[in-house]
Protein backbone atom coordinates (compact mmCIF):
# COMPACT_ATOMS: atom_id res chain seq x y z
CA UNK A 1 0.00 0.00 0.00
CA UNK A 2 0.83 3.39 -0.80
CA UNK A 3 1.07 6.04 1.36
CA UNK A 4 0.83 9.82 -0.02
CA UNK A 5 3.43 12.04 0.81
CA UNK A 6 1.17 14.50 2.47
CA UNK A 7 -0.64 12.05 4.53
CA UNK A 8 2.25 10.62 5.62
CA UNK A 9 2.84 14.09 7.19
CA UNK A 10 -0.06 14.82 8.53
CA UNK A 11 -0.01 10.93 10.09
CA UNK A 12 3.47 12.45 11.73
CA UNK A 13 1.78 15.67 12.61
CA UNK A 14 -0.95 13.92 14.75
CA UNK A 15 1.08 11.74 16.54
CA UNK A 16 3.76 14.51 17.67
CA UNK A 17 0.41 16.67 18.66
CA UNK A 18 -0.89 13.09 20.53
CA UNK A 19 2.65 13.04 22.22
CA UNK A 20 3.18 16.47 23.62
CA UNK A 21 -0.73 16.06 24.67
CA UNK A 22 0.09 13.60 27.14
CA UNK A 23 3.33 14.50 28.10
CA UNK A 24 1.74 17.93 29.01
CA UNK A 25 -0.90 16.15 31.20
CA UNK A 26 1.90 14.30 32.61
CA UNK A 27 4.08 16.86 33.57
CA UNK A 28 0.89 18.83 34.89
CA UNK A 29 0.03 15.79 36.97
CA UNK A 30 3.98 15.24 38.81
CA UNK A 31 6.05 17.79 37.60
CA UNK A 32 8.65 19.16 39.91
CA UNK A 33 7.07 21.84 41.97
CA UNK A 34 3.73 21.02 41.28
CA UNK A 35 1.56 18.73 44.03
CA UNK A 36 -1.93 18.50 44.53
CA UNK A 37 -4.16 19.06 47.33
CA UNK A 38 -3.59 16.22 50.27
CA UNK A 39 -6.02 14.86 51.59
CA UNK A 40 -4.08 14.11 55.07
CA UNK A 41 -5.53 17.51 56.82
CA UNK A 42 -9.39 16.87 57.20
CA UNK A 43 -11.26 19.09 59.41
CA UNK A 44 -14.11 17.80 60.86
CA UNK A 45 -16.50 20.79 61.28
CA UNK A 46 -15.85 23.20 57.85
CA UNK A 47 -17.31 26.09 58.99
CA UNK A 48 -14.95 26.40 62.81
CA UNK A 49 -11.77 25.20 60.52
CA UNK A 50 -9.74 26.37 63.81
CA UNK A 51 -11.47 24.07 65.90
CA UNK A 52 -9.48 21.33 64.07
CA UNK A 53 -6.21 19.90 65.13
CA UNK A 54 -4.69 20.36 62.00
CA UNK A 55 -5.84 23.88 61.37
CA UNK A 56 -5.29 27.13 63.74
CA UNK A 57 -6.40 30.71 64.28
CA UNK A 58 -6.41 32.26 61.19
CA UNK A 59 -3.65 34.66 61.05
CA UNK A 60 0.46 34.82 60.88
CA UNK A 61 2.38 32.22 63.16
CA UNK A 62 6.18 32.71 62.78
CA UNK A 63 7.92 29.39 62.86
CA UNK A 64 11.45 29.81 62.23
CA UNK A 65 13.87 32.36 61.88
CA UNK A 66 12.82 33.37 58.31
CA UNK A 67 9.93 31.05 58.39
CA UNK A 68 6.20 31.76 58.92
CA UNK A 69 2.80 30.06 58.17
CA UNK A 70 -0.27 31.61 57.23
CA UNK A 71 -3.70 30.26 58.13
CA UNK A 72 -6.42 31.74 55.62
CA UNK A 73 -10.27 31.11 55.81
CA UNK A 74 -11.91 31.60 52.51
CA UNK A 75 -15.60 31.92 52.77
CA UNK A 76 -18.20 34.00 51.04
CA UNK A 77 -16.84 36.81 50.11
CA UNK A 78 -13.46 37.34 51.99
CA UNK A 79 -10.32 36.30 53.00
CA UNK A 80 -9.46 36.05 56.74
CA UNK A 81 -7.09 37.40 57.21
CA UNK A 82 -6.36 39.21 53.61
CA UNK A 83 -9.77 41.59 52.73
CA UNK A 84 -10.59 43.27 55.77
CA UNK A 85 -6.70 43.42 57.11
CA UNK A 86 -3.85 42.53 54.57
CA UNK A 87 -1.64 39.13 55.17
CA UNK A 88 1.62 40.95 55.79
CA UNK A 89 5.18 38.80 55.99
CA UNK A 90 8.61 40.54 55.90
CA UNK A 91 11.29 40.46 52.83
CA UNK A 92 13.52 37.30 52.76
CA UNK A 93 10.84 34.76 54.34
CA UNK A 94 9.36 31.37 53.62
CA UNK A 95 5.89 31.03 53.76
CA UNK A 96 3.97 28.51 54.38
CA UNK A 97 -0.05 28.59 53.68
CA UNK A 98 -2.51 26.17 54.49
CA UNK A 99 -5.61 28.02 53.06
CA UNK A 100 -9.16 25.99 53.81
CA UNK A 101 -12.93 27.28 53.27
CA UNK A 102 -15.77 27.64 55.74
CA UNK A 103 -18.66 27.19 52.90
CA UNK A 104 -18.11 26.76 49.30
CA UNK A 105 -15.23 25.79 47.19
CA UNK A 106 -13.08 28.75 46.59
CA UNK A 107 -9.96 29.97 44.75
CA UNK A 108 -7.12 31.21 46.29
CA UNK A 109 -4.62 32.70 43.68
CA UNK A 110 -1.55 35.34 44.07
CA UNK A 111 -1.48 37.21 41.12
CA UNK A 112 1.49 37.74 40.06
CA UNK A 113 3.31 33.88 41.42
CA UNK A 114 2.63 30.85 40.34
CA UNK A 115 0.28 30.25 43.84
CA UNK A 116 -2.92 29.61 42.58
CA UNK A 117 -5.19 26.48 44.20
CA UNK A 118 -8.52 25.53 44.77
CA UNK A 119 -9.68 26.16 48.34
CA UNK A 120 -12.18 23.38 49.37
CA UNK A 121 -14.01 22.72 52.44
CA UNK A 122 -12.48 19.96 55.35
CA UNK A 123 -9.65 20.28 53.21
CA UNK A 124 -6.71 22.25 53.54
CA UNK A 125 -4.39 23.41 50.64
CA UNK A 126 -0.65 24.18 51.71
CA UNK A 127 1.29 26.06 49.31
CA UNK A 128 4.81 27.42 49.98
CA UNK A 129 6.43 30.28 48.66
CA UNK A 130 9.17 32.62 48.98
CA UNK A 131 9.22 35.83 49.18
CA UNK A 132 12.51 37.85 48.45
CA UNK A 133 11.49 41.40 47.99
CA UNK A 134 9.05 43.63 49.37
CA UNK A 135 6.09 44.38 47.37
CA UNK A 136 2.22 43.62 47.42
CA UNK A 137 0.47 40.80 45.69
CA UNK A 138 -3.11 40.21 45.21
CA UNK A 139 -5.13 38.18 46.59
CA UNK A 140 -7.84 36.65 44.14
CA UNK A 141 -10.64 34.35 44.05
CA UNK A 142 -10.89 32.29 40.88
CA UNK A 143 -13.40 29.54 41.74
CA UNK A 144 -17.27 30.93 41.43
CA UNK A 145 -18.70 30.91 44.51
CA UNK A 146 -21.76 32.70 44.77
CA UNK A 147 -23.42 36.59 44.09
CA UNK A 148 -20.36 38.30 45.13
CA UNK A 149 -17.53 35.69 43.99
CA UNK A 150 -16.13 38.66 41.71
CA UNK A 151 -15.64 41.11 44.70
CA UNK A 152 -13.67 38.67 46.39
CA UNK A 153 -10.30 39.70 46.88
CA UNK A 154 -7.22 40.06 49.39
CA UNK A 155 -3.77 41.74 49.87
CA UNK A 156 -0.41 39.91 51.07
CA UNK A 157 2.27 42.54 51.63
CA UNK A 158 5.81 41.12 51.72
CA UNK A 159 7.21 44.85 53.83
CA UNK A 160 10.85 45.58 54.79
CA UNK A 161 11.95 42.98 57.89
CA UNK A 162 13.24 46.02 59.34
CA UNK A 163 9.46 47.40 59.08
CA UNK A 164 7.84 44.84 60.54
CA UNK A 165 6.35 43.66 63.63
CA UNK A 166 5.33 40.46 64.09
CA UNK A 167 2.38 38.89 62.54
CA UNK A 168 -0.82 39.57 63.36
CA UNK A 169 -1.47 36.32 65.23
CU1 LIG B 1 -14.80 32.85 46.51
CU2 LIG B 1 -15.20 33.05 44.16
Amino acid sequence: MEIHRYEAAWIGVSLLLIVGWIATVTYGAVGVGITMVGDEAQIEEPSDPAASEDFREPGVYQTGPDEYAVYVVARQFLFEPGTSEAITVPAGSTVTLYVTSADVIHGFQLVGTNVNAMVIPGQVTKMTVEFEEPGTYGILCNEYCGAAHHAMEGRLEVVPPEEYDGGSA
